[in-house]
């Protein structure tokens, strides 16, 4: 038994005790916290609850199929070491704090009843808190491949050709401090202050090693990977990931999300690669624009989510019934080559843009097997025609290569990027 592990059977979380009752406590003494997770069932078809654990261990990260939960705190991160095993230890750390943390326990020895002369492993203020379905992704920007010319960590060759840079889009007004990254952390949880104290304690446990280059609050989601759930709305008021992909659609998902074998990076085998866009609503203007012209935009009525000449959310587009500038005939695999992707995007308010106007908008996630086949040949289109394009602008831009999932307690994320 790992001192890790020593420590957790003496020393029984609250939360872990609020959160699972009695099997909880008889597993945490003898299990690791992914097996644990996987003991109190939540795998198979049964969707965890909000105050559940989502398991860490498997072929894909979780957070990507996963029910998508309300809350997300997305951050970006710079290697401010040039030392490659430095950022292996990192990365082997934070993969062992993770699986911890999803299972709802506390960082290493927890945030009380250590060394008193010392700063405690974890910082506390989860203490108490569900494990809220916290899932945490983890992915790999172009600069950890090479940046300014120079490679850092020796992983030049080892870019997947699928990883490729965005080009500047027409209308893109993007702030570089809300764009890029070496590294980046998705967290999402049914509850803000989960998903905070994750970010939070990689933060720290990375402290000397890398540095949070941005980092984004989301609610609200405004997409939904569960066909069955209510749709929910985003900031303009309609339903929004209707015609998603989802997370239990397996070939959908291995045609348009999971990567594979026959893609050139074995590496990445079972991973993703996300697309990030922080785009900014006009919500004052939006707000004064009448019904018929917001559902000419999207090409869908506002109160049922029905796309025009249908009658219900779930019917079938008919994309000649829409206006030729609207969003969801512009976005639609069949005026894209068939290009899909699962959208797992949450609104934002940020405060005021300081002219008395709400900053506010979409955060989009978006994940895909290939950026060449996913978000660029959509995005291209929307840039040039969209008619939403008047009410939005996008301020931030990232996107990373998303390695496959942790299988188990001795594998770590990056493990095959680096072998
Ligand atoms: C603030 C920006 C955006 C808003 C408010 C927005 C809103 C919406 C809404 C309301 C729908 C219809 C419901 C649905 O099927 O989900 C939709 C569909 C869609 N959007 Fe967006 N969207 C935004 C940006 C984007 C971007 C940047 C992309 C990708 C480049 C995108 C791709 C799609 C796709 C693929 C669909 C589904 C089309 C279909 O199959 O019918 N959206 N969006």
């Amino acid at each position: 038994m790992s001192a890790d592990s020593a420590t957790a059977a003496v020393k029984v979380s609250r939360r872990r005790l609020l959160g699972w009752g009695g099997a909880g406590l008889a597993l945490g003494a003898t299990a690791g916290g992914g097996a644990a997770a996987a003991a109190i069932g939540m795998s198979g078809d049964t969707a965890p609850q909000a105050g559940d654990a989502v398991p860490f261990y498997g072929p894909h990260q979780a957070g990507i199929a996963t029910p998508v939960q309300d809350r997300l705190h997305f951050a970006a991160f710079d290697v401010t070491t040039g030392d490659r095993d430095a950022l292996v230890s990192l990365l082997k750390e934070w993969t062992r704090a993770a699986a911890r943390m999803t299972a709802g326990r506390p960082v290493g020895e927890g945030a009380v009843g250590g060394l008193p002369e010392a700063p405690p492993d974890d910082t506390g203020e989860a203490l108490g808190l569900r494990p809220s379905r916290l899932t945490l992704t983890v992915g790999f920007g172009p600069t950890l491949f090479t940046k300014d010319g120079t490679d850092r960590f020796g992983l030049a060759a080892r870019r997947p050709p699928a990883l490729v840079d965005l080009p500047s889009f027409p209308g893109d007004a993007l702030d570089p401090a809300r764009s890029g990254g070496d590294l980046c952390v998705q967290a999402c949880a049914d509850d803000p202050q989960v998903a905070v104290h994750a970010i939070r304690n990689l933060a720290r446990i990375g402290f000397g090693k890398v540095s949070v280059r941005w980092s984004q609050l989301g609610f609200g989601k405004t997409s939904s990977t569960t066909p069955d759930a209510q749709t929910p709305r985003n900031l303009m008021g309609f339903k929004d990931g209707t015609r998603n992909i989802s997370g239990t659609d397996t070939a959908a998902l291995d045609e348009h999300v999971w990567v594979q074998p026959q893609d050139g990076a074995p590496w990445m085998v079972g991973g993703s690669y996300l697309v990030a866009r922080r785009i900014a609503m006009n919500i004052e203007t939006w707000d004064r624009a009448p019904l018929k012209e917001q559902e000419d935009i999207f090409g869908r009525t506002k109160g049922e989510g029905a796309p025009y000449g249908r009658k219900r959310e779930h019917d079938e587009p008919d994309l000649n019934a829409m206006p030729a500038d609207a969003h969801v005939r512009l976005a639609h695999p069949d005026s894209n080559g068939g290009a899909r992707m699962l959208r797992r995007g949450y609104s934002y308010t940020d405060g005021t843009d300081g002219l008395g106007r709400l900053d506010a908008g979409l955060f989009f996630l978006a994940y895909q097997r290939d950026i060449r086949r996913g978000f660029l040949p959509v995005q291209t289109r929307l840039a040039r025609s969209d008619a939403l394009n008047e009410y939005i602008r996008h301020v931030g831009s990232a996107v990373f290569a998303i390695p496959p999932g942790v299988r188990d307690a001795s594998d770590w994320w990056g493990k095959e990027l680096f072998a």
